[in-house]
């Protein structure tokens, strides 16, 4: 994977630079998912090894943190891997998302994942009620939660399988422990490549190597622009980073948006995840002749490995686009990323910047995780805000309780 900066923004300061250094260094100690690459994943692939072959769905039951990682990661590697078994998803309280997702499933071809940190999330567990009531097989369930958790402590009750994520990893910081790692694995994910590229990521900056520059100076600019340039779009040149953007909305969006204790006002920069060229035919507008309120990170695959050319014909008064003829799509998707970066550099006030990965695979999609994973914490870090918490989201969930109660 790599990263090129397109707009000055050099971290002038280097003492500054340092500080902020040894400050994720410093949390890497206590923040468990900068180290979740090297975690023992053995107890993982024996449970995907030894698990019942007859089961054709994995159906994962969980919101936010506990299944976005998952989802992009599956619909990423998807167009491209044969894989074993598919993935389904509860995600919402929506009545009709859940009639017409169950309908899709032959429950006893399915294996329901119960995802939750807390264990008490009121969308998970309502749903894990309504499929339950009717099918209260313990095997037909495996629970991925907080040790202890009131949810740990059911599924003991009912004799189910119980998996753990690390106390100290965080929701949406949790793709790569077993929240990610048990679904995509029972589906035939290689998830060591998948660790590996978020490995690489890794060394790479604590050893300061390649990426170490682009990120540091990147979170720096983001950092010290977040009243001015408040909103970072990722405009990717890929169907297949669809979910992605989810997840990176919610990273960025949970982890950045805080209150600011004695500020004047509240800090946060809103993501946009745009996928091109569809993007360019709607949001594209807004960012080259709207407010200059907006940083974009082009994200481009160097090779997709699929040959597909447009066929040589003339259209009769479609003469024009003969200069198609014989291009294949991998090269003009490619293109029109150049072309709109380009036509936004000319602006010369929009920040830019280009990811590259190499081709649609683990590795690739483990290296881009981890990437924004740190860009996070470091523009958290620089923002002064706590990037793991969420207390802004308790609000709401109080009144809904009290709502329940009086219902
Ligand atoms: O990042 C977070 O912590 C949240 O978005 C959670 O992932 C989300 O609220 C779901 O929580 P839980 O996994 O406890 O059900």
């Amino acid at each position: 994977m790599k990263n090129e900066i397109l707009f000055k923004c050099n971290y002038s300061n280097n003492d500054a630079k340092n500080e902020l250094y040894s400050k994720i260094v410093e949390e890497r100690n206590y923040i468990g998912y900068y180290n979740l690459p090297e975690q023992n994943i053995d107890e993982i692939l024996e449970f995907a090894d030894d698990f019942d072959d007859s089961i054709e769905n994995i159906v994962v039951l969980g919101i936010g943190g506990s299944s976005l990682g998952a989802k992009a990661i599956y619909e990423f590697l998807r167009p491209v891997k044969s894989l074993k078994r598919k993935l389904y998803f509860f995600e919402s309280t929506d009545p009709l998302n859940i009639a017409s997702t169950l309908k899709e499933l032959d429950i006893n071809k399915s294996h329901f994942l119960i995802i939750s940190k807390s264990g008490s999330t009121v969308e998970t567990i309502s749903i894990f009620k309504y499929i339950y009531a009717p099918n209260p097989d313990a095997n037909s369930y495996t629970f991925i939660t907080d040790r202890d958790s009131n949810l740990d402590k059911f599924a003991k009750s009912i004799g189910s399988k119980r998996l753990y994520l690390p106390s100290n990893v965080g929701g949406r910081f949790s793709v790569l422990s077993p929240v990610g790692l048990i679904p995509l694995a029972l589906c035939g994910v290689d998830i060591k490549s998948l660790l590996s590229g978020a490995k690489d990521v890794s060394d790479s900056f604590f050893k300061k190597q390649d990426i170490y520059e682009p990120i540091m100076n990147k979170a720096h600019y983001y950092a010290k622009h977040s009243r001015c340039y408040i909103i970072n779009c990722t405009f990717a040149y890929t169907e297949t980073l669809k979910y992605f953007s989810e997840w990176y909305v919610q990273l960025w969006g949970e982890s950045l948006g805080k209150k600011q204790k004695n500020a004047v006002c509240n800090t946060g920069l809103t993501p946009i995840g745009l996928i091109g060229p569809k993007d360019q035919h709607s949001f594209l507008q807004l960012i080259m002749e709207g407010k200059t309120d907006k940083t974009v990170t082009f994200i481009k695959v160097a090779n997709f490995e699929h040959e597909l050319y447009i066929p040589p014909i003339t259209l009769k008064h479609l003469e024009s686009l003969d200069i198609l003829n014989n291009v294949p799509f991998h090269k003009l998707i490619n293109m029109q990323s150049d072309s709109v970066l380009e036509a936004l550099k000319d602006t010369e006030d929009i920040p830019l910047d280009e990811i590259i990965i190499d081709r649609v695979d683990e590795n690739s999609i483990g290296s881009l995780i981890y990437y924004y994973e740190l860009l996070t914490s470091l523009v958290g870090q620089l923002l002064g805000v706590n990037t793991y918490d969420q207390p802004g989201v308790e609000a709401g969930k109080i009144i809904l309780k009290d709502k329940l109660t009086k219902v």
